[in-house]
């Protein structure tokens, strides 16, 4: 019987508006739930091995996407403190999944439930909060980068035109 328990569902109102992101969160639940409905106390160790590798990969490579626009965007600078709190929370899930896969790699046995409570704690606690302040942010310096790329556009055409015109 599958096992649906615990799925984690994606909500719109997660979605924050920076796509590439937004598509990775979405890829995270995807996995998650993968891992929920698949792995079990007795899977091999080879199977663990390959779920914690392929999670801990992934996120790792979001963790830098979102950090990479944190400082593009000067998150980093102007929310000082949030930004720490954030990579922290970054820092603390590669830890503890570090964690885990050393466990496993000594010979003892994780349960399923240690991984995805874990998991399904983090993700939706991580991704409903500390990446929506962030993401708001981002969302916003690209909006004001939009405008002022259609503003100036705009200027350098009535420029141009008043070149041609007087021309
Ligand atoms: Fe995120
Ligand atoms: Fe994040």
């Amino acid at each position: 019987m599958m096992n649906l328990v615990g799925k984690l569902v994606w909500q719109r109102e997660y979605d924050t508006g920076v796509t590439e992101i937004d598509l990775q969160h979405r890829t995270l639940f995807r996995m998650f739930n993968k891992v929920n409905l698949e792995l079990r106390d007795d899977s091999g160790r080879d199977v663990w091995e390959q779920a914690i590798h392929d999670l801990l990969g992934y996120a790792l490579f979001h963790f830098w996407c979102e950090e990479d626009l944190a400082t593009r965007y000067g998150y980093d600078q102007e929310k000082h403190a949030d930004a720490i709190e954030h990579f922290n929370e970054h820092l603390a899930f590669a830890e503890a999944m570090n964690d885990m896969r050393s466990r496993l790699r000594t010979g003892e046995r994780i349960s399923k439930a240690a991984l995805i409570d874990f998991l399904r704690d983090w993700l939706s606690r991580h991704v409903t909060d500390s990446d929506q302040w962030l993401l708001a942010f981002i969302l916003d310096k690209q909006r004001q980068a939009g405008l002022h790329a259609i503003e100036s556009a705009k200027r350098s055409a009535v420029h141009s035109s008043g070149e041609c015109t007087a021309a």
